[in-house]
């Protein structure tokens, strides 16, 4: 086992210090996200042998904390047969697929083999079983692979959870036909053999493929007796902010169809005008295939995203691993503005271990920028920030700027309060040439609170992690500044605004 961050020589630039990334090589979509015995496991796309897409496997990792991981060895590798694409994971307690060994529960991952052309399904994309009884430490794959072939090449992601409702209790999957925009659900009692339910789709966002849906139940407000059922489905490309995003429908699930109540678009669209009114996870370029934690305790519903887009995945800056996940996020129901919404906040690296390094407010803002005093710079910081928008045009930070340039190299978080919209703006935060579609301006709206709006914020060396509004809206962005781009400032356009409160924890 080998701890985060242990190797020096690849300890360098721009590597998280808490977000996770692969040691080294490739990583991508989370995978078999599942909690057992006290602790969290982390699976997820990964290429063992290079920095870029390929010879996909499922690395691991685990946490007890979800904020610090210990890197495991790869735990479902692939094969001269098949590729190992994204899946989920359960703890089987009943020991329904009869993998389990004196009385100890198994783990099942369920995963969708990509055949490969030396396969005799060569080109087919079916959704197969590994399990493990350790615990999560060895994994073997099932004889009797794949479980569920439909002869489709698209047909990937399976999401499998444990239903218990009027229509019974078994295992329902959710997965999709990725071309096609549809989401489609199995039964099993076993794991091993599965029977058709039903077809969700297509609905909203279809400008790319559909790819890692999910599907889970939360209460509204907190109160178990008002739930709706929550359909996550990730794009790609055809996302809110360009590239790859994860849309969600609210709605109702009988044990057999999801019916959506959020739906805007029904079928395949060719107008896209209607997106911002869609459901976003994120509205930022670097939250993909998110899915949901199984077996989470106290109910939790945890999700981690993939911090990239694969518009300019292959091509992000790179020291020998590339690419990684977004902090941990507990998603919940809350009524705003009379109807429910997603609402999301951080697992906060900062909650116990952070050292308050900056505190100012209230004051009014002048026209301009205000730099904070060196204290309040860094690149692993947490922000939070309450404006009052007052007269002014705008508020905002200044991130992540530039030392000896006067702040020229700066990602910029602002609120225009005549649009009531909220943007992150990375075109000049640093290294973005890398690829044509990389600067880019994120932009959400967002209803100012009593006058206000606060801002939770999380710089780790090579992202922003945005939370609007107690986790209303959510801005996620990849940022490569230089290493001296460390400055911090408050602004406003105009005058009026005032600085409520403003705390900067390193
Ligand atoms: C999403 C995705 C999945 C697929 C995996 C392959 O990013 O394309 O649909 O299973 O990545 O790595």
């Amino acid at each position: 086992m080998t701890s985060l961050n242990a190797t020096p020589a690849l300890d360098c630039r721009y590597r998280p210090k808490w977000h996770y990334a692969a040691e080294r090589n490739w990583l991508n979509d989370p995978n078999g996200l599942v909690h057992s015995n006290g602790v969290y496991h982390l699976f997820y796309q990964h290429n063992p042998f290079g920095d870029v897409w390929g010879n996909m496997s499922w690395g691991h990792a685990t946490s007890t904390d979800l904020l610090n991981w210990d890197e495991q060895p790869v735990a479902i590798p692939c094969d001269e047969q098949e590729a190992i694409f994204s899946g989920s994971a359960v703890v089987d307690t009943h020991n329904t697929s009869g993998f389990g060994v004196g009385g100890v529960p198994p783990l099942v991952a369920v995963y969708t083999s990509a055949y490969s052309p030396s396969s005799p399904l060569a080109g087919r994309q079916a959704q197969s079983l590994a399990y493990s009884t350790d615990d999560g430490a060895t994994w073997t794959k099932y004889a009797g692979n794949p479980v569920l072939d439909r002869a489709s090449a698209d047909f990937r992601d399976p999401k499998v959870f444990w239903y218990d409702g009027d229509a019974g209790s078994y295992w329902v999957m959710v997965a999709v036909e990725a071309v096609r925009h549809e989401v489609v659900l199995y039964k099993s009692a076993d794991l091993k053999t599965w029977e058709y339910l039903s077809t969700f789709g297509p609905a909203n966002a279809t400008g790319g493929v559909w790819e890692c849906p999910d599907l889970f139940e939360l209460p509204v407000d907190g109160d178990a007796g008002n739930t709706r059922w929550v359909l996550v489905v990730n794009l790609s490309p055809g996302g809110i902010a360009g590239g790859s995003a994860g849309q969600y429908f609210l709605g109702t699930f009988d044990g057999v169809t999801f019916r959506s109540q959020t739906t805007v678009t029904e079928g395949t669209q060719t107008d896209d005008s209607r997106m911002p009114d869609y459901g976003w996870l994120d509205w930022g370029r670097d939250y993909y295939a998110a899915v949901s934690f199984s077996n989470a305790p106290d109910g939790r519903r945890l999700m981690i995203g993939w911090m990239n887009n694969w518009q300019y995945a292959a091509s992000t800056p790179s020291q020998g691993w590339r690419s990684a996940m977004s902090l941990v996020r507990e998603v919940r129901l809350e009524t705003r503005d009379g109807r429910p919404v997603l609402v999301q906040s951080a697992v906060d690296p900062f909650g116990a271990s952070g050292t308050a390094l900056f505190a100012a407010g209230p004051e009014h803002l002048a026209d301009g920028v205000r730099w904070l005093p060196a204290e309040a710079s860094g690149d692993v910081l947490r922000i939070d920030a309450e404006f009052k928008a007052g007269h002014a045009g705008k508020v905002g930070l200044v991130l992540r700027a530039g030392s000896g340039d006067g702040g020229k190299e700066r990602t910029v978080l602002s609120y225009d309060v005549a649009a009531g919209e909220l943007s992150l703006d990375r075109t000049a935060s640093g290294d973005v040439d890398f690829h044509e579609t990389f600067p880019s301006v994120e932009r959400v709206a967002v209803p100012l609170a009593d006058g206000r709006l606060r801002l939770r914020l999380f710089l780790d060396r090579c992202s922003v992690e945005v939370f609007a509004q107690d986790g209303l809206a959510t801005i996620t962005d990849q940022v490569f500044p230089s290493d001296s781009s460390l400055g911090l400032g408050v602004f406003a356009e105009g005058h009026g605004g005032t600085l409520v409160r403003l705390d900067v924890v390193g």
